[in-house]
């Protein structure tokens, strides 16, 4: 039996979960949420370093084989906290560390909840910081097949709920208020870009906002606004699947927690004659687990360091290893 701790730090959320073999056995987090505005870097790492020894504590049930944490990508402040927070960890324990792609971990935790097959997936990773449709590719590993070109899904949302008032993280806030809009009468025209494979949402988010400053329904806008972006990512989607001969759509990332979006893939899917596959709600944003099990995989691949090879990316793309990069460090 391997039992791997694992520790998120890469944005606003601080997360460590306990895993023994692929089983749960603890999962706590804590999300900084700012008062106003985005996410302040100093801010979220600030509360990281407050939040994560307590956070530790509750989820080391077990002595832990190893420590996994998320070495990449990321807010650079964030990544420090976890990275140094791990690397003590590891010192202090006799264990090595395991360092983990948050990206891949999101594809992976996705993988090992619902049961689809790696090599028949196209996964869309939607989430505050991607949006990304992926596919493994033969011998090449994880690829990206299209993406957006500005912000990402979750971004966009956050922001127009903003725009409202609406607290961070403003996706859920703005499902409800769609949600309110009803599905009768007429939807607001919005811009619908997709280019090739990739999306763009910077443009609709200006456009929202302009329809907000006129007055427009914050429903209505909500509504639409959830519609278009929505079906533009199940369009690329899509033609993915064709492309690939994939039999299976994989749902990771926060922004697949909603409701609609999911009931749009499942359309989709159903019509296509593919599976259509979400990650579970309470491992969709970020967490510790998915880490630690990310870390688990990779354990056993003998991909570990020694607590002085510590260190992290803040840019990686998702066929790439941070334990690659660190290894040859020393
Ligand atoms: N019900 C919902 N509807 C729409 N969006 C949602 C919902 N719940 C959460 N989100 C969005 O999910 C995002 C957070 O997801 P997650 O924690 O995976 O992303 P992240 O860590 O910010 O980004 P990344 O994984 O790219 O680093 C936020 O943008 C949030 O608004
Ligand atoms: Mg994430």
């Amino acid at each position: 039996m391997t039992v791997i701790l694992g520790i998120e730090s890469t944005a606003h959320t601080f997360g460590v979960g306990l895993v023994e073999d692929g089983r749960v056995l603890a999962n706590h987090e804590d999300m900084h949420r700012p008062v106003e505005g985005g996410i302040r870097p100093s801010e979220a790492a600030t509360h990281h370093r407050e939040v994560g020894p307590e956070l530790v504590k509750k989820a080391m049930i077990k002595r832990p084989d190893a420590v996994a944490y998320s070495a990449s990508p990321g807010i650079g402040s964030c990544l420090k906290v976890g990275t140094e927070l791990a690397q003590k960890l590891a010192e202090e324990l006799g264990v090595p560390l395991v360092p983990v792609n948050h990206a891949i971990s999101h594809l992976e935790i996705g993988i090992h909840t619902t049961g689809a097959k790696e090599d028949d997936v196209v996964a869309v990773y939607v989430s505050g910081g991607n949006t990304q449709i992926i596919a493994r590719s033969g011998v090449k590993g994880w690829q990206v097949f299209g993406e957006t070109l500005d912000i990402a899904l979750g971004n966009a949302l956050d922001k127009l709920a903003r725009q409202l008032g609406l607290p961070h993280p403003g996706g859920p806030k703005l499902e409800k208020l769609a949600e309110r809009a009803g599905t009768s009468g007429d939807l607001l025209d919005m811009p619908y870009v997709v280019k090739g494979m990739d999306l763009s949402y910077s443009g609709m988010f200006t456009h929202a906002t302009r329809m907000l400053a006129r007055g427009e329904s914050p429903e209505r806008v909500a509504r639409a606004f959830q519609e278009h972006a929505f079906a533009m990512l199940v369009e690329v989607t899509e033609r993915a699947v064709a492309h690939t001969g994939k039999g299976q759509v994989l749902l990771v990332g926060g922004v697949v927690q909603n409701r609609r979006l999911r009931d749009m893939f499942d359309i989709m899917c159903r019509e296509r004659g593919v599976k259509c596959l979400a990650v579970p709600p309470e491992f969709a944003g970020d967490n510790g687990v998915m880490i630690a099990h990310s870390g688990w995989l990779r354990f056993r691949k003998g991909w570990m360091l020694k607590p002085e090879q510590a260190g992290y990316f803040q840019k990686m793309r998702v066929n790439e290893e941070p334990y690659n990069l660190l290894a040859g460090q020393e």
